[in-house]
């Protein structure tokens, strides 16, 4: 018995050895897989690095090289034609022959660059698509990850709110008044400018007077054009839109696919008058010849359509940007465009010479929308544009500088007369400022320079 109980007394004492301490383990079993970050954040690296490797700069080396290739050729040709006009049978002209031999020499070079820059691309092409390939396996793996269906149900759903937008603007026809964004600009706040990205002559032969930029409303296929109008008839009239197919051929000063014609004749009913004017969705946009109205050139249709502005609206050159030592004649009417659309910029005797600001509602039959009513004096102010809704007026500070100095947000009624921000010109003179909703650039010409920067925001840097 004593034993018994001895042994039992050992037994408990070994237990107690071992029992747990006061810390205490949990173990969890799982049968989901874990998320693997690190794929994940390796796939972001490698996705990042893919947009790096190709820029658009890399197209438009090709671009340019081939256009510098075009315009040579020709010129080869018509020196090889006068070499041969001198060909007196035994020597040919000498000088001629050393022209012909230069020309090649550099012809040659041009195509050794377009070789080397086409191998390269098509390297980079060729990678871009693998790792484009293996990206997409990737993502789809990661997607089995997503067990709770999220990215499945959204994907869902947005089909089905873009089939329910569908279905409600097919019942819809009437266009409702697009709204500018209101207080809530997608890139958030206006909070400076870059210096020139584009800095270029334009074509040979050019005119003071006008404006270019790109339509942010194209056709397909045509994302990457540019257009330009210069007032080509006394720095006041004209009755063309020049169109580019993409930005190096706007800088060689080649143009393809040409001038689209509003009349022949110039001035006339209908044509251009003043310089800030605006493309948007395939049409002109633009102060008409002899009328405070706003003309719609459309290019496909080659129509003019109109809206009056409000009687008392200053025309004819009488209610002109200006600074201190003169105004710019024909200003009456800015035209611009900015994330929603198409608006009007001018002023009135009834606002006694304040900026007015109108938005043209573009799409269907052209007419005015809402109008705000500033207290900036127009006179005072050197060019204007809009940007996420807000208008920016800009105002002469010396040959080198401009200053964008007021904003008048249209969400808010806000008024801000100390902006200061401020632009590094090319030339002394802005004769059209036009902000870009696409890039966020703002295209300025500059006594007949075309000179582009970058809008900088707080979330697009
Ligand atoms: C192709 O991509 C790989 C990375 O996947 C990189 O190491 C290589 O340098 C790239 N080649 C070229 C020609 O860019
Ligand atoms: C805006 O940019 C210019 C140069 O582009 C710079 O000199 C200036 O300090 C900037 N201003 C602000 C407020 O960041
Ligand atoms: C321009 O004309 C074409 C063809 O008539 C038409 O389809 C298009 O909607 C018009 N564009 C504008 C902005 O009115």
């Amino acid at each position: 018995m004593k034993l018994d109980v001895i042994l039992l007394l050992c037994a408990l004492f070994a237990l107690s050895q071992q029992a747990p301490s006061s810390e205490c383990e949990c173990e969890l079993t799982t049968s989901e897989k874990l998320f693997p970050h690190d794929k994940l954040e390796a796939l972001e690296d490698s996705a990042s690095k893919c947009n790096s490797d190709i820029t658009p700069q890399q197209a438009s080396e090709l671009d340019i090289l081939l256009l510098g290739l075009e315009r040579r050729l020709p010129q080869l040709q018509e020196d090889v034609s006068i070499l041969e006009r001198e060909d007196d049978g035994q020597l040919y002209g000498v000088i001629s022959l050393q022209v012909v031999e230069n020309e090649l020499v550099q012809i040659n070079q041009l195509v050794a660059r377009l070789k080397s820059a086409t191998l390269g691309h098509q390297r980079l092409t060729a990678n871009a698509t693998q790792q484009l390939e293996k990206l997409k396996a990737e993502l789809k793996e990661l997607e089995t990850y997503d067990t709770m269906q999220v990215v499945n149900t959204q994907q869902t759903n947005q089909r089905l709110k873009r089939d329910l937008d569908q279905c409600t603007n097919g019942l819809d026809p009437i266009p409702k008044p697009s709204q500018p964004p209101r207080g809530n600009c997608p890139h958030g706040q206006f909070l400076n400018i870059t210096g020139p990205r584009v800095f270029t002559a334009g074509e040979p032969g050019s005119h003071k007077y006008g404006a270019w930029g790109r339509d942010p409303k194209p056709e397909p296929g045509k994302e990457s054009w540019y257009w330009l109008v210069m007032l080509t008839s006394s720095n006041r009239f004209a009755h063309y839109v020049r169109l580019y197919s993409s930005l190096s051929s706007l800088i060689v000063g080649v143009s393809k696919p040409g001038n689209v014609m509003i009349h022949s004749a110039n001035p006339t009913t209908n044509t251009i008058q003043g310089p800030n004017v605006v493309l948007y969705g395939e049409a002109l946009y633009y102060n008409c010849y002899n009328q405070d109205t706003v003309c719609r050139f459309n290019l496909t249709s080659k129509t003019v359509t109109n809206i009056k502005l409000p009687i008392g609206t200053r025309f004819n050159s009488k209610g002109n940007f200006c600074h201190l030592d003169e105004c710019y004649p024909f200003t009456d009417l800015d035209l611009a465009t900015d994330e929603s659309g198409v608006w009007v910029i001018y002023t009135t005797t009834q606002d006694f010479g304040n900026l007015v600001l109108s938005k043209v509602e573009e799409d269907g039959p052209l007419r005015l929308g809402q109008t705000w009513h500033t207290s900036v004096y127009k006179q005072g102010v050197t060019n204007t544009f809009m940007a996420c809704g807000v208008l920016y007026a800009t105002r002469y500070v010396n040959k080198e500088v401009e200053e964008i100095f007021y904003s008048f947000d249209t969400a808010t009624g806000e008024e801000r007369f100390n902006v200061g921000i401020f632009i590094n010109k090319m030339s002394p003179n802005i004769q059209s400022l036009n902000y870009s909703p696409v890039d966020q650039m703002l295209h300025a010409y500059c006594d007949s320079f075309l000179v582009s920067y970058k809008v900088l925001f707080e979330y697009n840097r």
